[in-house]
């Protein structure tokens, strides 16, 4: 109520007044912006990034027995379906196998269906890669061949193969497929199927195991990433990747991200229940990280699991160095030397015996949840053994900068918000006030959540969205301190997700940018490479600028974001004596509670004008609106 007072008496004043500004560029730099700068953050699973369609594919972490353990299956045909353990397992990783029970009474094709992360992409340019292992009991009289498909809403086959079947397969095997549907589908109501003839197999009972189904991937790497959400994560030329999370390092001491879990053979992986209450396969592992990394070209922030799990849990001190020991395991299967670590030798054996580039480490995940054990031991004891074997490495802490005193010293902090767009316009000037004593931040997570009335929005808006834009103008002008920000969280399935807003949406087919997606995009294609200092904005307007400058092109970098109803006009004055005769904004503007829905994905998006930069120049700046100016100036 009070908000929508003071929301009202300010739309009244600013019809009033229009707001001017005079802004003097001084031409010496005083910092660096690091490369770093603007990069995404992950805690995410399955079902998005991984490009992996089947969904509960190997029955991980599943109870067996139960209708849940079934999920995403149907029976096709009257085959009698369930998950089982009560048979010799494919690995000890994957208890659980599909019994598929055929009919006595059968006929026609019989088996089993999977619906995919709600649909499959079927796309006729497309060949998909497919397996799954199978096995009968012993004295079998099974029949003919399985039938892979790709079927549409109305049964309709759109891809199909066919394998034969061994009879003396009592042990698993492996079948391997293409299909390479004939038509596009009129929609992702698809789904996946293997059959076998049921008046064959009438009586005969199967055993499947670990099935796969793959379109093709981001850089065609095997066990890769979607190719579609890929390409708009590499678009804006990120500056690292923070992962495995964020809330993806776990929700209980036994349930934490254990990476050893998470490498090597897709079948010795158990899986896990995720932080956000799915079952993750943990196919996007650490080495599936490390390679899309590489793929994409974008540095590293790594976490470390460090004794705290979400549910509250802390590892007593007696029991961290098993923990401490798996965390320097993890680091050295990303950096060591295959002949001095068994973690790298590993790393070698996967096909990557060169070090993954890795500079730093974050410990645990907004741990200032476990203030108290982060401060008593888990930080000394992490940081303290981990900083003896890895003394290039630095350690990020996760608690509150002015939480109690971490012993040794941190070098670097990552610090999170999810507030309102008027608390990001008002915190423009958030780190102009911290101690320049070597301590480094990482804004590891932050976003506008609210609308401006305080009401928690879906999608992000443009009034959230600039008002982020406010507020990384103040990241640049601290960037000698501030070395990393993520926006968070990145990636949000339209068809299920548990926190909203998020920066990027995506159906089976699809990928939406947010308007929050096109200022992280703006200001990260256009951050430079040294600040310039100027004529600061006020601490409490609504109006912020950033002046950076690209060394090897000489140009001058103007970011404004104008959080306000009421146009801007900005004066700059230059110290350059030759300054190109036309520069290019790049403007993002729209009504201040208008979002990028799925269903209208480009109501606001970028556009481009031309205007005349001189010594002294004026530019306007419309109501909620982000501005990069560009043009060449020496
Ligand atoms: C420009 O910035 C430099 C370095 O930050 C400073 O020494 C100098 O005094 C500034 N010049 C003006 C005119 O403000
Ligand atoms: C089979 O699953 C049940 C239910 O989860 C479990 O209690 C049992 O220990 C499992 N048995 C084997 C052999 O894994
Ligand atoms: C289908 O594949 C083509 C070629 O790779 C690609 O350009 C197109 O975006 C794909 N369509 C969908 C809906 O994924
Ligand atoms: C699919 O198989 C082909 C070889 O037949 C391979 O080149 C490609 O990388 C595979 N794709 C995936 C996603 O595994
Ligand atoms: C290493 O970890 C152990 C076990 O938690 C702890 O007792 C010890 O103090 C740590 N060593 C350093 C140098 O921090
Ligand atoms: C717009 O700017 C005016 C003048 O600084 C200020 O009084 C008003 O509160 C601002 N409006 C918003 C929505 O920030
Ligand atoms: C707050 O603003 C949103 C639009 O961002 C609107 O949908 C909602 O109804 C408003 N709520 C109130 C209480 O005014």
């Amino acid at each position: 109520m009070f908000h929508l007072v003071v929301l009202i008496v300010s739309l009244f004043l600013t019809k009033v007044f229009a707001q001017s500004f005079t802004i003097t560029v001084n031409g010496t730099s005083s910092h660096p912006i690091p490369k770093t700068l603007y990069g995404w953050m992950w805690e995410s699973g399955d079902g998005g990034l991984y490009a992996e369609l089947l969904q509960n594919r190997a029955f991980q972490q599943v109870t067996p027995n139960t209708a849940a353990a079934l999920n995403a299956w149907s029976t096709v045909n009257g085959a009698s379906i369930v998950v089982v353990n009560n048979t010799a397992s494919l690995s000890s990783a994957l208890p659980n196998s599909l019994k598929v029970a055929i009919p006595a009474t059968a006929t026609g094709p019989i088996g089993v269906s999977n619906s995919g992360f709600f649909g499959i992409n079927v796309n006729a340019s497309w060949t998909y890669n497919g397996s799954f292992y199978y096995k009968v009991p012993s004295g079998s009289n099974v029949k003919g061949a399985f039938t892979a498909s790709l079927k549409s809403s109305t049964g309709a086959v759109l891809a199909s193969t066919t394998v034969g079947i061994n009879p003396a397969a009592t042990d698993w095997a492996q079948v391997a497929f293409k299909l390479t549907p004939r038509t596009n589908p009129a929609d992702t109501n698809n789904v996946f199927s293997v059959t076998v003839d049921g008046a064959d197999n009438a009586g005969q009972t199967f055993y499947f195991a670990f099935f796969s189904l793959f379109p093709p991937t981001y850089k065609n790497r095997p066990n890769g990433m979607r190719i579609d959400l890929a390409e708009v994560l590499a678009e804006t030329q990120p500056g690292f990747f923070r992962y495995p999370g964020g809330n993806n390092l776990g929700e209980t001491i036994a349930g934490r991200w254990n990476w050893r879990n998470t490498v090597g053979p897709l079948i010795d992986r158990p899986g896990r229940l995720g932080d956000w209450s799915y079952i993750n396969t943990d196919g996007i592992g650490l080495k599936e990280y490390l390679d899309f990394l590489e793929d994409v070209g974008m540095p590293s922030i790594m976490a470390i699991w460090a004794g705290y799990a979400l549910n509250k849990e802390s590892a007593p001190e007696d029991q961290l160095a098993q923990y401490i020991q798996e965390a320097a395991d993890q680091i050295n299967f990303v950096i060591g030397d295959p002949a001095k670590s068994s973690a790298a030798a590993l790393r070698a054996s996967l096909g990557h015996p060169a070090p993954y580039p890795l500079t730093c480490v974050e410990v645990g995940n907004e741990d200032f949840f476990a203030a108290d054990t982060y401060s008593a031991y888990r930080w000394h004891d992490f940081v303290g053994n981990l900083s003896i074997q890895f003394p290039q490495i630095q350690f990020m802490a996760t608690t509150h900068v002015n939480s109690p005193r971490l012993t040794p010293k941190p070098a670097m902090y990552d610090l999170h918000v999810y507030d309102s767009p008027t608390w990001f316009v008002q915190n423009a000037f958030y780190y102009d006030g911290f101690a320049r004593d070597g301590t480094k931040y990482f804004e590891g997570e932050y976003a506008a959540y609210k609308s401006l009335n305080g009401t928690r929005v879906t999608w992000p808006t443009v009034a959230g969205s600039v008002a982020e834009a406010a507020f990384l103008t103040g990241l640049e002008r601290n960037a000698d301190i501030v070395f990393a920000a993520s926006y968070a969280p990145l990636l949000q399935n339209i068809a299920s997700y548990q926190w909203h807003p998020d920066l990027i949406a995506f159906d089976t087919k699809s990928v939406f940018r947010s308007t929050s997606f096109y200022v992280q995009k703006m200001f990260s294609l256009n951050k430079g490479d040294v600040y310039l200092p100027s004529t600061l904005p006020s601490k409490a307007g609504s109006v912020f600028w950033s002046v950076t400058r690209r060394l090897a092109t000489n140009e001058l970098l103007i970011k404004i974001a104008n959080a306000n109803t009421t146009t801007a006009t900005l004066t700059f004055n230059l110290p350059y004596k030759t300054i190109s005769s036309t520069g290019t904004a790049t403007i993002l503007t729209g009504g201040q509670d208008v979002s990028n829905l799925p269903t209208s994905s480009n109501t606001v998006v970028p556009t481009t004008a031309t205007f005349k930069p001189a010594k002294t120049f004026t530019y306007t700046a419309g109501a909620w609106s982000v501005h990069v100016l560009s043009f060449v100036a020496s």
